[in-house]
């Protein structure tokens, strides 16, 4: 055996598997289209600059970097979030409002595998610039939604977990701590699903222990899975924050309720997301079994394209990985047997008839039908073999019999039928037979 083998983490695509990912990528692209998104493209390779401090430590950390041969500091892309703002900000006074902008392209972070984590993975990135208020968040998770459904995933499959920072943010202030040590603790609440009460441990969280009381708390705001507890709490609580953002919360729900997606949408202040730059409110889609790691993630971040140095412009989005979302397909029986057959298999005769076939072939294909035929000579009995086992609903017969009376045989390989027909008339023959006129 050969040595070079691939790099950890990284994936090959053979022609099944380039097949599989195709058909994620055909329907994301559709239904994408379907809510009005345009779809971009940028460099894998970018200003390692680009992730400093805006994706946050754990991307940081993960990014496969190196210095090119001009001394430029370069990372190949852990993500897309970066890289839009730019593109985008670049424009932002060019771009008619509100930008809803789409991409599918690969992504590299340097991660410990496991089953669903690769070095090397794709991701639809779906984002909305330029609007403020929870009209985005509803397009948006909208359109995750229905880029799962659309392969035939339905409630019992998968579910989107729903949460806000800002809320997180003002509870805390309510609490009495400055935004540093918020942020501390978020990060804690981001690990706590991993590490259940490590997460709070006094050095596992940067600024110092939490009391007894205020963790319990934290851990009660972190448990809230409904609207009704949340009300509860915030009228407890009161302050004019919680209560305006309560209104966004009621308001985001009734239009999820609207579009008929509430059965999809669950409140949970669990998540608050790893990413540096989420602003407010945030989501996660899981399958509803918890046997995979994210489907997908995203949320609002008001502040990145201006970090980048542009002018201000609101921002939510999210990303689907096409690597836990392939597992979830196969698990439910959902991806479909992508067999690439051709519609129709040539057999031929000897070298005066393969010179006719060829006419034939080369016409047909550029009338948009898949053909085949074996590239050598081969015994009839092979080719029809070969026929069969191509998937092929037609075969073509090019014989000394056939070429001498000017006809081709048109042989029906489901129903085992054949005729004749003139070769003059081929093409419309061919095109009968699929349209399901002959
Ligand atoms: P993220 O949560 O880091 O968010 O990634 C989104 C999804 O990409 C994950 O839920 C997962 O399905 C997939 N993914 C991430 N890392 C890996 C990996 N190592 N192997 C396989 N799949 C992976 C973001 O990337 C944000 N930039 C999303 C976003 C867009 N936020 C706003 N706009």
């Amino acid at each position: 055996m050969a040595s070079f083998q691939t790099l950890p983490g990284f994936r090959e695509f053979y022609p099944d598997a380039l097949a599989r990912r195709n058909h994620l990528f055909r329907l994301w692209r559709q239904t994408a289209h379907t809510f009005g998104f345009a779809e971009y493209d940028a460099p894998v390779l970018e200003p390692l600059e680009l992730y400093k401090t805006k994706s946050g430590d754990e991307i940081e950390a993960q990014l496969f970097s190196f210095t090119d041969k001009g001394g430029r500091e370069v990372a190949l892309r852990p993500e897309m979030t970066p890289t839009v703002c730019r593109l985008v900000g670049e424009r932002a006074n060019a771009l008619k409002r509100p930008i809803k902008w789409f991409s599918i392209a690969e992504f590299y972070r340097y991660e410990r595998m496991q089953k669903g984590r690769g070095r090397c993975f794709f991701q639809f990135n779906a984002d909305i610039f330029g609007e403020p208020g929870i009209e985005a968040e509803t397009e948006l998770i909208a359109l995750l939604a229905q880029n799962l459904c659309a392969f035939g995933l339905n409630e019992s499959d998968f579910y989107i977990r729903l949460s806000d920072r800002n809320l997180w943010f003002y509870f805390l202030e309510a609490l009495g701590f400055d935004e540093a040590r918020s942020r501390s603790l978020l990060s804690a609440v981001d690990r706590f699903e991993k590490l259940g009460d490590e997460a709070f441990r006094p050095d596992a969280e940067q600024f110092g222990a939490l009391d007894e009381a205020r963790k319990t708390q934290v851990l009660a705001f972190l448990h809230i899975k409904s609207l009704a507890s949340l009300e509860t709490l915030v009228s407890s609580l009161g302050g004019d924050k919680l209560r305006s953002r309560l209104d966004d919360w009621k308001r985001l729900l009734r239009n999820l309720e609207a579009m008929g997606l509430s059965r999809f949408v669950e409140v949970d202040l669990g998540v608050v997301r790893g990413l540096a730059y989420y602003t407010g409110f945030v989501f996660e889609a899981f399958d509803r079994k918890g046997e995979l790691r994210a489907l997908a993630g995203g949320g609002r971040y008001d502040n990145l394209v201006g970090k980048l140095g542009y002018a201000e412009l609101p921002a939510v989005g999210f990303a689907i990985g096409d690597m836990t979302f392939a597992l979830l397909l196969e698990q439910r029986g959902l991806m479909p047997n992508l067999i690439q057959a051709p519609d129709v298999y040539v057999v031929i005769g000897g070298p005066e008839e393969r010179l006719a076939a060829f006419a034939d072939i080369h016409a047909l294909r550029a009338a948009g039908y898949r053909v085949d035929y074996p590239m050598r000579e081969l015994a009839f009995g092979k080719q029809f073999k070969a026929a069969a086992e191509s998937g092929a609903r037609l075969a073509l017969i090019y014989g000394t019999d056939e070429r001498a009376k000017g006809v081709v045989k048109l042989r029906d390989l489901t129903e085992r039928s054949e005729r004749e027909v003139p070769t003059t008339h081929l093409l419309a023959e061919v095109r009968g037979f699929f349209d399901g006129s002959s």
